[in-house]
């Protein structure tokens, strides 16, 4: 640990321990580089302690209530589900402190020196950190920003933790609210709508643009979209959110052309944004856009030379294994080795909505729209044996590809899944998209039967002109 009012000097200083920050520390200590990680939480940053992974905990507590619920089916006899949720949280509290101690006990182990406090930028590749006990100086070789982002809010709907609240909040709840209106149905909005409708409570949800999830592909949107109708969730899209009118118990969301509706809680979900309120002093030669993102090139270099930033401080993807892949790239480029940029159009997308959505590469709009000429194919899961053992068989595998010379199929554009178990599907038509593979190459390769899994490769057989199953 660095002593308050000394300073300490390392190949590299990390401001911020979320996905992007840890990433760049454990790959740059597996490369023999001094690290030093600033930290003003815990390590683990929005990804464990209130993102990707407490809300993901949740969405596995939804899924264990509807194999409940639906056991009979099976011939198991099991009572009506009925959902203590502060056991939920408990056991949800208990995965990320699990977690939690393993990354931190990785990083120690690696040789990483955490400091705790609040990290800005000087000149002279030099950090001032605030911390609990006063401050210190680090300087590195190299500092990397990764301060992570925050939700946004809109105007009107200010955050009290209890009636009005962001992604951050509804994850430490003690009790699940009756009813709830969910503005955004981005990635976060669909989460929680899917989480708190499986579990009981009554969901509207609001987005302005016309679509649930947009940039997804439209066959995913509209599975989605019917789930979601049929497990009672309202959607309204194109419809704006005005303000709201607490009643003492909850509020009165008014919304569109007159029309409201009434909840217990407000869910504001409609995107994130940089946290990089006084991560960087006048005079360090770092660009902030107008947005509050930190200007990068595509090898995460910021304006200022050593200085480089990661993760959700710059305007790509918000994703945590975007963070690590942009993290990789940065020690690249710090150890003066050659880095291939990430490819933004081509990275993974997983979604944990019920039924679940995964997708790489262009959707067929998207394709059709950069001026590809497209073949494109999609397998239901009701025709997947599996799917049907399992009795999830809401969903489909769309491939889109590239029409070549002779007419056929040909690269892999884009792979686009929704239905069971997905996210887990989604690594070979991943490797495809980014290998540039061709549909005859990709069916060539024999797929595991019976799988869920196996429904890409029959999309595929498809593609080349003859299916099995898929015509
Ligand atoms: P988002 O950008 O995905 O979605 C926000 C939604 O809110 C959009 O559909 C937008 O049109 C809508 N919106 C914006 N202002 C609105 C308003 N005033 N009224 C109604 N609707 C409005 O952002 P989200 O869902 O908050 O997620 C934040 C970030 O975290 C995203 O970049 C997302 O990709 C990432 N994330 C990824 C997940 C995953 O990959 N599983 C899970 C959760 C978040």
């Amino acid at each position: 640990m660095v002593p308050t009012g000394e300073t300490a000097a390392f190949d590299v200083v990390v401001v911020g321990g979320g996905p992007g920050g840890y990433a760049t520390a454990l790959y740059g200590a597996s490369a023999g580089l001094s690290v030093a990680v600033v930290e003003k939480e815990k390590v683990g940053g929005t990804c464990l302690h209130r993102g990707c992974i407490p809300a993901k905990e949740f969405l596995e507590t939804a899924a264990v209530f509807r194999t409940v619920a639906d056991a009979k089916e099976f011939g198991v006899q099991a009572e009506q589900p009925t959902v203590d949720f502060a056991v939920s949280q408990a056991r949800k509290q208990k995965v990320v402190e699990q977690l939690y101690r393993g990354l931190a006990g990785l990083m120690k182990g690696r040789g990483i020196t955490t400091v705790p406090g609040t990290g800005s930028l000087l000149a002279g590749h030099r950090v001032k950190v605030t911390g609990p006990d006063g401050e210190r100086e680090l300087s590195g070789r190299h500092v990397v920003l990764a301060a992570g982002s925050v939700p946004r809010t809109i105007p009107g709907f200010d955050v009290d933790g209890t009636v009005v609240m962001t992604s951050d909040e509804v994850l430490d709840l003690e009790r699940l609210p009756a009813s709830v209106a969910v503005i955004g149905g981005g990635a976060i909005g669909c989460e929680f709508a899917s989480m708190l409708a499986d579990l009981g409570s009554q969901v509207t949800v609001l987005e302005a643009l016309d679509t649930l999830l947009p940039g997804c592909d439209e066959d995913v949107v509209g599975v989605v979209s019917r789930a979601f109708r049929k497990r009672g969730i309202t959607v309204h899209t194109g419809v704006a959110v005005h303000d709201h009118q607490p009643t003492g118990s909850g509020t009165v969301v008014s919304f569109g052309d007159g029309q409201h509706v009434t909840a217990d809680a407000v869910v504001v979900s409609v995107g994130r944004r940089p946290a990089t309120d006084g991560l960087v002093a006048d005079g360090a030669g770092v660009e902030i856009d107008g947005r509050g993102y930190v200007v990068v090139d595509p090898f995460q270099r910021t304006t200022a030379e050593g200085v480089w930033a990661v993760g959700d401080v710059v305007p790509t993807a918000q994703l945590a294994h975007v963070g690590f892949a942009e993290g990789i790239v940065a020690v690249k480029g710090i150890l003066g080795e050659p880095a291939v940029p990430v490819d933004y159009t081509r990275v993974p997308w997983g979604i944990y909505c019920q039924p679940e959505v995964a997708f790489a590469g262009l959707t067929e709009a998207a394709a059709r729209e950069a001026g590809f000429d497209v073949v494109v194919k999609k397998d239901p899961f009701g025709g997947n044996s599996r799917a049907r053992i399992i009795g999830e068989t809401d969903g489909l595998v769309k491939v889109v590809a590239e029409r070549g010379a002779d007419g056929r199929a040909g690269r892999i554009l884009g792979v686009h899944m929704v239905g069971p178990w997905v996210t887990e599907q989604l690594g070979q038509g991943y490797l495809a998209v980014n290998w540039e593979a061709t549909v005859d190459e990709v069916a060539a390769f024999v797929q595991p039967h019976p799988t869920l899994s196996e429904s890409f490769g029959e999309t595929v057989l498809a593609l080349t002109g003859r299916g099995l199953h898929v015509a």
